[in-house]
């Protein structure tokens, strides 16, 4: 997929898990690019979610790519078990790393694309030594931990920040968004540098459903 495109990626965080295999086919068929996984341990965020049991089932269901967010503390001990399960970009919390290169590297070995994001208290300064070997970086919009909270103005800065990181080092890594995105703030999101786009609450809680959800977003990004 191009870089210059711009994808949607419906985070099952929201879904209904009674009808999960619907529900994702409802999301290919109107358009979602990517399937965001928000994986939570109750120690780096105060929820528990999904593992890779979850992981796998979706690989079965799906052939969109996984894009599988790890906010956990001591990510390199589930990283094999992730890959293993087909997920497709492994994405760890810089605050919950002790060596974030060797952990990028890692995720790499295991033929897994590789993800960095930040909380919003975190600077984009701290991205900097490992930015090179990022295929994605994820800009908080929210404090981890829960769907459906208010987006956050104050990050707007920083993935401008983190767009031009990116380009002074000709880096083609994703600038992935999550948490508050909706068909509202998508164009500020896009104009500051962003292009791929998380969202839970404005797809599998919109009114009129997951395709109109979905449509939305696409005609805020056109
Ligand atoms: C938040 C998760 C997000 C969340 C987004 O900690 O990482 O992916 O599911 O939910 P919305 O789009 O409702 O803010
Ligand atoms: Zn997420």
């Amino acid at each position: 997929m191009s870089r210059s495109s711009f994808l949607i990626a419906p985070s099952i965080l929201s879904a209904d898990f009674t009808c999960l295999r619907e529900q994702i086919a409802t999301c290919q068929a109107a358009g979602a690019d990517w399937i965001h996984v928000d994986v939570m341990d109750g120690h780096f965020v105060p929820n528990l979610t999904m593992g890779p049991f979850i992981v796998e089932h979706l690989r079965r269901i799906t052939d969109l790519p996984l894009d599988v967010h790890l906010m956990v503390e001591h990510p390199d001990t589930l990283l094999e078990a992730f890959a293993r399960a087909g997920a497709t970009y492994l994405t760890v919390h810089i605050e919950a790393c002790a060596d974030v290169q060797s952990t990028l590297k890692h995720i790499k070995s295991l033929g897994c694309q590789a993800g960095l994001t930040l909380n919003p208290a975190t600077p984009p300064e701290a991205l900097r030594s490992a930015l090179p070997l990022a295929d994605l970086v994820l800009v908080m919009t929210v404090h981890p931990g829960y769907a459906g909270q208010k987006f956050r103005e104050d990050q707007l800065p920083k993935v401008r920040t983190v767009r031009q990181m990116l380009e002074t080092i000709h880096s083609s890594a994703w600038l992935e968004v999550d948490g508050g995105v909706s068909a509202e703030n998508i164009p500020k999101l896009k104009e500051a540098g962003a292009n791929v786009f998380v969202a839970a609450s404005a797809i599998f809680q919109h009114p009129q459903g997951i395709a109109a959800g979905i449509q939305a977003m696409r005609q805020a990004l056109a």
